[in-house]
C-alpha cells in the first residue's frame, strides 16, 4: 500500500511554556517533530510526508527538520488541530492508497507501528493507535470531589498515528463543515460520526503526548535510552 502522512505540528505549545512552538523544542538532541518524521520515513510504505507547522514558521521548521527525501511539503497549519490536518491533506500527492495523521507531540512512535497500522488497512477502512485505559476513572465535581467512579471496561485512550484508506479520509474532510473542524479533536471521531468502522490497535510501546514540561522530561529519558521497537 502506498501511504502518505500528515504530521500536525502547528500547536502553540502554550501549556508547555517553552517560549516557542512545541514542535521545534529540542528533545534528546532533535526538534520534537523530527522524531516523528524519522519514524514515518523509515516505514517502507510511507512515500510522502507533509508537516503542518505554525503559520509563518515554514522556514524555521524546514531549517529545524533538515533535508528528508520523503518530506513533500511544509505548510502553514491553522487555528484548530483538524483545520491543520485539512491543510496538510490538501498538500499530499493525489495518488495514495493510505493516509496517516500523526501528532508531532508523540515522538516515540516507531516505523514498526506505522507499518502495522498500514497493514491493517488491507481489511479495515480506519485503524488508530490506542491503549486500554489503565487507571480507575473518577467523575469530579467543580470542587474536585469525586462524584462517582466510572466503569473503565471497554474504554481506550485514542492516540496517533491514525490511519485511513485515502478516499475515506479525503471524503470525510470534503464533507466536514467549519463547526466540525473547530470542535473535533481527532480524525477518528469524524469518521465514527459518518458510520466508518474504526479499529483500535494497541501499539505495544509507550506513546505519550507531550503537553507539559513533565511529559517532555519523560520522553527525553525514553528517547535518550533508545527507541523501543
Ligand atoms: O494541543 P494538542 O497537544 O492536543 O495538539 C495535538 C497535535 O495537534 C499537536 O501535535 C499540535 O501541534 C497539533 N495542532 C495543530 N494545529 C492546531 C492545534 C494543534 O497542528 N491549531
Amino acid at each position: 500500500m502506498r501511504a502518505g502522512a500528515v504530521i500536525v505540528a502547528a500547536g502553540s505549545g502554550e501549556r508547555l511554556g517553552a517560549g516557542g512552538p512545541k514542535a521545534l523544542v529540542r528533545v534528546a538532541g532533535l526538534p520534537l517533530v523530527t522524531w516523528s518524521v524519522r519514524a514515518l520515513e523509515e516505514a517502507l510504505e510511507v512515500e510522502a510526508i507533509v508537516i503542518a507547522c505554525p503559520p509563518g514558521m515554514e522556514r524555521e521548521t524546514a531549517a529545524a527538520v533538515g533535508t528528508h527525501a520523503q518530506v513533500h511539503a511544509i505548510v502553514p497549519g491553522s487555528t484548530s488541530r483538524q483545520r491543520s490536518v485539512a491543510r496538510g491533506l490538501a498538500a499530499l500527492p493525489g495518488d495514495l492508497d493510505a493516509i496517516l495523521v500523526h501528532d508531532a507531540a508523540r515522538p516515540l512512535i516507531t516505523p514498526h507501528v506505522v507499518s502495522r497500522l498500514v497493514a491493517r488497512l488491507a481489511a479495515e477502512e480506519a485503524v488508530i493507535a490506542a491503549a486500554p485505559v489503565p487507571d480507575t476513572l473518577k467523575r469530579a465535581d467543580g470542587q474536585l470531589h469525586v462524584e462517582h467512579t466510572v466503569d473503565r471496561t471497554g474504554l481506550w485512550g485514542a492516540q496517533t498515528p491514525q490511519a485511513f484508506r485515502a478516499p475515506t479520509l479525503l471524503g470525510i474532510f470534503g464533507d466536514a463543515g467549519p463547526e466540525e473542524l473547530d470542535s473535533a479533536t481527532d480524525c477518528a471521531g469524524m469518521a465514527e460520526r459518518r458510520g466508518v468502522r474504526v479499529l483500535l490497535m494497541d501499539p505495544g510501546i509507550p506513546n505519550p503526548k507531550v503537553t507539559t514540561q513533565a511529559d517532555l522530561r519523560l520522553v527525553e529519558a525514553l528517547l535518550g535510552a533508545g527507541r523501543i521497537a
